[in-house]
């Protein structure tokens, strides 16, 4: 089970509307590197890690990755904060609009909508661990593409602290595979 704090895990303010930005940060929110896919992917592969240790490893991460899904959407519903129709129109989130209005809904940048053929389980340890380590450097390089997008330092402060996070991710799954590994896995 999970107990929730009702807290960020990192403080979000931002006080500028950007629908732009919006729309381009709502990919790491239900995009494939993104922070639902992760936390979903690996919440669902922990069960078939071989020992409590991969069991334990897959549930902290995947719990912190359920944290950076409430951040993603703090941020993307602040960014929209006010937003009026022609403010939408003009920001090519007029589609957006027709389905959804101002509310979130996990898309890529482009529009798709979130799939669940982002678990990527195959219940080899192994592989499982290798799409995760992959999963994690490409939502780092995501997040770095999207620092390189803005100027905003009320949005490139937890940005930045996202990026971290993924480097963090990216050497504890690399140190459980090294480990599985070395048991012969
Ligand atoms: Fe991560």
């Amino acid at each position: 089970m999970w107990a929730y704090e009702k807290r960020l895990q990192y403080p979000i303010n931002i006080k500028k509307k950007d629908l732009r930005m919006a729309k381009l940060l709502v990919t790491q929110y239900g995009g494939s590197n993104g922070e639902l896919a992760a936390a979903l992917r690996y919440l669902n592969q922990r069960f078939t890690m071989p020992d409590d240790k991969g069991k334990a490893l897959l549930t902290d991460i995947g719990t912190e990755e359920l944290a950076h899904v409430e951040m993603l959407e703090t941020m993307i519903s602040q960014l929209l904060d006010g937003a009026t129709v022609d403010e939408m129109k003009a920001a090519g989130l007029d589609s957006h609009y027709a389905e959804h209005k101002n509310a979130l809904y996990p898309t890529d940048a482009n529009g798709v909508p979130f799939t669940v053929a982002y678990f990527a389980t195959t219940g080899d340890p192994v592989a499982d661990l290798t799409e995760d380590i992959a999963a994690e450097q490409k939502a780092r390089a995501v997040y770095e593409n999207l620092i390189n997008l803005t100027d905003d330092p009320d949005i490139l402060g937890p940005l930045l602290w996202l990026r971290q996070r993924e480097v963090v991710h990216y050497n504890r799954f690399s140190e459980l595979l090294e480990y599985y590994q070395k048991k012969g896995y």
